[in-house]
């Protein structure tokens, strides 16, 4: 039986590019997720007797808004709904079910690197049948019907048993619970040479992979341990937890810590790798060396031919405008295209669809490829491993080599979280302001040859995203870019990318923060970011 439910609208479902993203005890109020699941379908078109694809990463409410949304989507008249077993779907892994199975389109359910539990982060995306995160488009559609939803539509099915592989009906609806990790264990395998890997172990490579307590446990265990042969206990953390063991599921050197100061100890692995609640991020250390997130979308590129799955070349790079230059320079010596695009996974879509990049990342560890609509945090893992197998060098040596033939940008991300929101838009409105001026001026000896607020002319569809960023170019290639974060929950985060580009090879091993230290002193002249933002240091910095 289908039952119409009256409800209420909640002023606050504002979907951002990575979905609808609250506080647990907040989707846990009454008719929160289902208002917020019934505004998605009352967005969409011409799903009757359709597939959607359920999933999220296990993190605490995922089984129980799961159960709602199978409600909801028979109660909406979706013909069909795959769920991944026990509720699990890594971002990437999901992405992949939409597009091989050429369903209408899915809900992750996921709040990404933010930590899990009773009283941290929950979230609800919806992607369309292209696999990727919905267009803003859809996502301002959904917004609007969430303002003016009056009731939602629930079929009474019971509890569906999402544990039990296999498929049964609910109401007029057919539940197919499958393996969340065989499809896409299968995509990688056409994509990387598996037969090198494992002769890679055999050897004796030692992986250190760090699940974090997120989704990627059950792909990881799988892909490196039981496909490829490392042995028992290469993967750690690799059970999900709905708390993720209490710790942020973010691999960065802050939360992954213990990985890079195991990686830089004596008895270091080979290649150290990590990723995120979802799936999506990647952090990659080899011994004796971090690879930063936009070195690695350089050094995947330059090398991607010698894997399979990419041996016939790329078609183009695309990195978001705060990523660091690197892979311009191996895009001009590929001769391919380089495409510049604002921050945010979802502007690399229009670019893989249409053919014209092949290979796409973001600085803040996010890498992949059109093998999915998502960052792919394993993929760039394997990726590296397929390369580090081909070439049979180290992960530094590898690194140090690219920096001699490209030379070396030295990047480093500085926040200021939680700022106060009017300081932070007075930061930016009287940069802004000032911008026109700077073009030619010099700063602690730097000399500015550009300024400007990066507005993204999209090359496929035409449309036209302004304010993305404040650029500011210095003669040389090296770069400040200063921008507020879009993903925050309390206050403004100014987020502030310094890169300097260092082509000389006598000088590619000197500490980044030192390395850029002019730079810094220099965006602080021109920004006022001490005086604006009333503190004296970032509160992260990467
Ligand atoms: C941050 C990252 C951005 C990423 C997004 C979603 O956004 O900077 O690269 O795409 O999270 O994972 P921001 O908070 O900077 O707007
Ligand atoms: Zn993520």
């Amino acid at each position: 039986m289908i039952r119409t439910v009256p409800t209420k609208p909640f002023t606050d479902q504002k979907p951002g590019t990575s979905g609808l993203r609250k506080k647990v005890p907040e989707f846990q109020q009454e008719h929160y997720a289902e208002n917020f699941i019934q505004s998605i379908f009352d967005a969409l078109e011409g799903f009757q007797g359709k597939t959607l694809v359920i999933g999220g990463d296990g993190r605490f409410y995922n089984r129980e808004v799961i159960q709602k949304a199978i409600a909801i989507a028979a109660g909406n008249g979706f013909g069909k709904v795959m769920v991944g077993q026990g509720g699990i779907l890594s971002t990437p892994a999901a992405s992949n079910i939409i597009r091989k199975y050429k369903t209408f389109g899915g809900i992750i359910l996921s709040a990404s690197h933010n930590p899990g539990g009773p009283h941290e982060d929950f979230g609800i995306k919806y992607n369309a049948g292209n696999g990727g995160p919905a267009p803003e488009k859809i996502t301002d559609a959904i917004f609007a019907k969430s303002k003016e939803i009056n009731s939602f539509k629930i079929a009474d099915i019971g509890t569906i048993d999402i544990d039990t592989i296999g498929t049964v009906k609910a109401g007029d609806m057919t539940v197919e619970i499958f393996d969340s990790v065989k499809d896409y264990a299968e995509l990688m395998e056409s994509l990387f040479d598996f037969d090198a890997l494992k002769k890679l172990f055999k050897s004796g490579f030692r992986l250190r992979f760090d699940a974090m307590h997120a989704v990627t446990g059950p792909y990881a265990k799988e892909i490196f341990e039981h496909r490829l042969g490392a042995p028992n206990g290469t993967c750690r953390n690799f059970k999900p937890l709905p708390d993720f063991g209490g710790h942020h599921p973010d691999p960065n050197l802050v939360h992954a810590k213990h990985l890079y100061d195991e990686m830089m100890g004596a008895d270091a692995p080979d290649f150290g790798a990590a990723s995120d609640g979802d799936g999506d991020r990647n952090l990659i250390i080899g011994r004796g060396i971090f690879v930063t997130p936009s070195d690695s979308v350089a050094m995947l590129a330059a090398n991607a031919k010698l894997a399979p799955g990419y041996k016939d070349g790329l078609k183009g790079i695309a990195r978001s405008m705060p990523t660091s230059g690197a892979a311009d320079r191996v895009a001009e010596k590929l001769g391919i295209g380089i495409y510049e695009t604002p921050t945010g996974w979802k502007f690399f879509g229009n670019l893989l669809d249409a053919g014209m990049a092949t290979i796409c990342g973001e600085e803040s560890a996010g890498t992949g490829s059109n093998h999915v609509r998502e960052k792919d945090g394993l993929w760039a893992v394997l990726l590296w491993l397929n390369i580090l197998a081909v070439r049979g060098e180290s992960c530094k040596e590898i690194v140090t080599e690219h920096w001699a033939t490209y030379g070396r940008n030295y990047y480093s991300r500085h926040d200021y979280e939680e700022v106060e929101s009017d300081r932070a838009n007075a930061l930016v409105d009287e940069l802004r302001a000032k911008l026109g001026s700077l073009p030619g001026t010099s700063v602690r000896g730097l000399k500015i040859t550009k300024a400007d607020d990066f507005a993204y002319h999209d090359p496929v569809d035409g449309s036209v995203s302004e304010h993305q960023g404040i650029r500011i170019l210095f003669e040389g290639g090296s770069r400040v870019v200063l921008r507020l974060s879009g993903t925050g929950t309390s206050g403004a985060t100014l987020r502030v990318y310094i890169e300097r580009y260092e082509p000389d090879t006598a000088r590619h091993d000197l500490d980044t923060q030192a390395a850029l230290a002019d730079l810094i002193a220099a965006a602080d002249d021109i920004a006022g970011i001490k005086s604006h933002t009333g503190r004296d240091k970032p509160s992260v910095i990467t």
